[in-house]
């Protein structure tokens, strides 16, 4: 495939031409790949692979990388490492936020060394104390000289902001169809306020399996029958519904859901919130998908009593019973937008069998721990529901390792993984010329 950077399927520019044994080797691995069915082994084995989704994959889309509230205040950096790249994101003084690499134009060290910090007004490099000002550029360099190194200035990332999400795309040249999607999107996460929120807490995993795992997981709930915590409020009626062949508890469930939605729907309709599904999770580089869904229970939030955590509900929000607002992008993100508090899941591969899951938990800024909300309550479910998935993740891998395992059909109530599949073999292709 060979589309013009405007398309709807679009290449980012590329910088070298593709070695043609990568192109034939990426080319034949997909055509093993069976549509309606799970993806093959190499895909989860081949080293080669990997180095390439990092480049292609991860090298020219944009990437959710973190929510505003992580760096609140002027100065205030994050780094994170996506495939060979370290990168930095950090907040000026005028509230705008710049994306660079971490990267010294002296000798090459990282400059910023911790995950976050306050690098306050400029940025020096330990190694031999180059300096830099949040906008990159090189206010001093000591005894190297001063001409040749303003030609230096730190080599910026493409960032954009989106309803308090912040991301990155390394590419020269991002996937133009960012803003649409920002356009389209903003309307439903906006009345969270999400930037007027703070982190509540913030916690890493690694899972011992290949990225795609990890995404492929998400993107459907065939499993959740093992969420015991998260089926509290969770309805997974997800794609076609068959009455006729639900269990006795499933169609008490899902009678529940009916009048819950009836309910909701009233809710949002009072309080002028979309609720529609967008989903255009493939046909062009940022594929996303967005809806409101109800919630079993009391309908509030994502804890195991279904009520709010945080009693001081987000931004200007007047009404607990919200549901959730979903939001998941390709290739690496999910959020779970709460009438009391949000959810985002950040996910980046270290190593082709070993995948970073970061969950970040936000309320009101003006919420207080202990009076408005409680930790434990806040983040109980997802602390459970992300051990669990870990452990489907990683026994995945190493399944679908053995020469034994062939990929077997994905359900109807699994269409969502196989559209990322789509979406990988549509962007693998047009990056790769193939
Ligand atoms: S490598 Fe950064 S100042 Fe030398
Ligand atoms: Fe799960």
């Amino acid at each position: 495939m060979n589309a013009s950077p405007s398309s709807p399927l679009g290449t980012s520019r590329r910088a070298a031409p593709v070695a043609e044994p990568l192109r034939r080797h990426v080319a034949s691995l997909l055509a093993a790949r069976k549509p309606g069915f799970a993806l093959p082994g190499a895909f989860f084995t081949d080293e080669a692979l990997y180095a390439a989704e990092l480049e292609y994959i991860f090298g020219r889309h944009w990437l959710f990388v973190a929510c505003e509230p992580e760096i609140p205040e002027g100065g205030d950096y994050r780094t994170f490492q996506i495939g060979p790249w370290p990168i930095f994101i950090v907040r000026r003084d005028d509230g705008s936020i710049g994306a660079f690499h971490n990267t010294c134009r002296h000798r090459g060290s990282r400059i910023l060394q911790q995950d976050s910090g306050i690098a306050g007004a400029t940025l020096q490099c330990p190694y031999h104390r180059w300096t830099y000002d949040l906008d990159g550029r090189v206010i001093d360099c000591g005894a190297t000289g001063e001409a040749p190194a303003a030609q230096r200035p730190l080599k910026p990332v493409h960032v954009k902001t989106l309803a308090g999400l912040v991301f990155v795309c390394l590419a020269d040249e991002p996937p133009d169809d960012f803003d649409d999607m920002a356009r389209r999107v903003t309307p439903y996460l906006a009345p969270h306020g999400l930037a007027r929120a703070k982190v509540a807490k913030q916690v890493d995993i690694i899972e011992h399996g290949n990225w795609k795992l990890t995404i492929e997981n998400n993107r459907e709930c065939f499993h959740c029958a093992g969420h015991p915590e998260l089926l509290c409020s969770l309805f997974h009626f997800f794609g076609e519904i068959d009455e006729q062949r639900m269990s006795a508890p499933e169609r008490a469930a899902y009678a529940r859901y009916q009048s819950a939605r009836q309910e909701t729907e009233a809710i949002w309709r009072r309080l002028g919130l979309p609720w529609q599904c967008i989903e255009e999770l493939h046909g062009r580089p940022t594929a996303f998908r967005t809806e409101r869904l109800v919630l079993d229970g009391a309908g509030e939030s994502m804890t195991a009593d279904t009520r709010v955590a945080s009693r001081r509900l987000l931004g200007d929000l007047s009404d607990a019973r919200l549901g959730s607002l979903h939001y998941h992008t390709q290739p690496n993100a999910w959020f779970h937008f709460l009438s009391d508090h949000v959810l985002s899941f950040a996910t980046l591969p270290l190593e082709r069998g070993r995948t970073l899951v970061r969950s970040t938990w936000l309320v009101h800024a003006d919420a207080q721990e202990g009076r408005d909300y409680d930790l434990e309550k806040l983040t109980s479910v997802w602390n459970a529901t992300n051990s669990q998935d870990a452990a489907f993740v990683e026994e995945t891998q190493r399944g679908a390792s053995s020469p034994a395992y062939e990929p077997g059909p994905i359900a109807a109530n699994e269409y969502m993984v196989e559209l990322f599949h789509v979406w990988y073999e549509e962007r693998l292709r047009a990056e790769l010329e193939l």
